[in-house]
């Protein structure tokens, strides 16, 4: 069952009453720029046209409900359950519903009202597979709050949006969902994953300058499809590879401004610079931060590529960073090696790599549009052959950010 029907449908079986709204919010996929949020640099991802959907309604009572249709389970808080990750009996929340709860906890923290909520939520962007679905969970709830608070009187069908709550630009529901991952669930990612389920465009990629959070849209080049490919490893963010990762880039950062006095983030160093005083730096802190310098550095050529068309050019600095993303940043497995190895032999195939975080999930593709359909066959088959693996790969439309529907 598509994710928006099951929301409604569990919804009023399990409220006996319609849902007031239902919203949703994208996942993403990211073309290039990896781990380099977090260090001021620049990303260039998508929203995809999979999302996490949530019914809706204003709760009668302080306590918000919480339903996860695709785990079949349930969490309730209350405001004062919250900062102690507890539901309203005093039981610990489970993990799933850290998200909401929270992106309720920054909602408090900025002073904006979090109205008791009823609420479904169910997703089709495949949980742990590098494509935010984590993101997305927090940026529609962000969305169903902002729309709760300007509704008037409690829980009806069809309650009427007043205009009198609070409003926040995409960019800053992102900011805040971005800030309940880092303080209230404990990833401490950057802002493109939120940044791209809130802001994302039909059609467009989204090219994000992390440090002044200034962007602007990229057409998705004539005759190139995104085609993602899932190598159905799953990964857990939680576990601390990644934020170990970003503490040996502050490291590099310690290091470095010691001889560099204006670098405030790894952004700020030159490949020149880097490569004189790499020998200051311990090896892992090396090999991690030389990751995120020449991403960067990739991102400033590859960027007038793709406005230039030259897709075939593009698409090779793709694959150099997936090179980059297996032996310095250290965030493949096997199975993203294989699924890229692949990919980029195959006829039509621009560019390959890992998309998102890594350690599992899916591998991003650009690939020449007539001959995508045959493309993913062609990798699924080499793919399940090689691994014993079935992958699911398709070929993704770029789509609106988090809203009503
Ligand atoms: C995760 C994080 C993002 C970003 C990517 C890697 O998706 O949430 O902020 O760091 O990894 O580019």
């Amino acid at each position: 069952m598509h994710p928006k029907e099951l929301v409604t449908s569990t919804f009023r079986q399990r409220f006996g009453k319609e849902p007031a709204f239902v919203a949703l919010a994208p996942g993403r996929v990211n073309i290039l720029g990896e781990h380099v949020d977090f260090n001021d640099g620049f990303v260039l991802p998508a929203a995809i046209d999979r999302a996490t959907y949530i019914a809706f309604a204003p709760a009668n009572s302080e306590r918000s409900t919480l339903v996860a249709a695709d785990f079949g389970e349930q969490a309730s808080f209350t405001l004062a359950s919250i900062p102690t990750k507890t539901n309203a009996d005093g039981a610990p929340l489970a993990e799933w519903a850290y998200y909401p709860a929270g992106v309720a906890w920054a909602l408090t923290e900025a002073d904006l009202e979090v109205r008791a909520i009823d609420a479904v939520f169910a997703s089709n962007v495949p949980q742990g597979s590098g494509l935010s679905s984590s993101a997305s969970i927090e940026m529609a709830f962000a969305v169903a709050w902002q729309t709760l608070s300007a509704v008037e009187g409690s829980a009806v069908e069809g309650s009427a949006v007043d205009g009198a709550g609070w409003v926040l630009p995409p960019m800053q529901r992102a900011l805040l969902g971005q800030k309940a991952e880092n303080k209230y669930v404990g990833v401490n990612c950057g802002i493109m994953d939120q940044f791209a389920s809130a802001c994302g465009v039909s059609d467009k990629l989204l090219l994000l300058d992390c440090r002044s959070l200034e962007w602007q849209t990229l057409p998705v080049p004539e005759d190139v499809a995104i085609v993602i490919a899932d190598t159905s490893v799953r990964r857990k963010l939680t576990d601390g590879e990644y934020n170990k990762r970003r503490q040996a880039c502050e490291d590099a950062v310690k290091i470095l401004s010691q001889h560099l006095p204006n670098v405030r983030a790894l952004r700020d160093v030159s490949v020149d610079d880097f490569n004189r005083l790499s020998n200051q730096l311990p090896g892992v802190v090396e090999k991690r931060a030389r990751h995120v310098v020449e991403e960067i550095e990739r991102s400033r050529r590859a960027i007038p590529l793709l406005e230039q068309g030259k897709i075939r050019e593009f698409g090779q600095i793709m694959n150099e960073c997936h090179t980059s993303l297996r032996d310095l940043y250290e965030v493949s497995i096997p199975e993203l090696n294989v699924m890229v190895e692949i990919a980029q032999s195959l006829p039509g195939c621009h560019g390959a790599r890992l998309t998102g975080a890594g350690f599992g999930g899916c591998t991003a593709n650009l690939v020449e549009k007539s001959v995508a359909e045959a493309f993913a066959a062609e990798l699924a088959r080499q793919y399940e052959a090689k691994t014993g693996l079935k992958p699911e790969i398709y070929i993704c439309k770029a789509s609106d950010g988090a809203r009503l529907v």
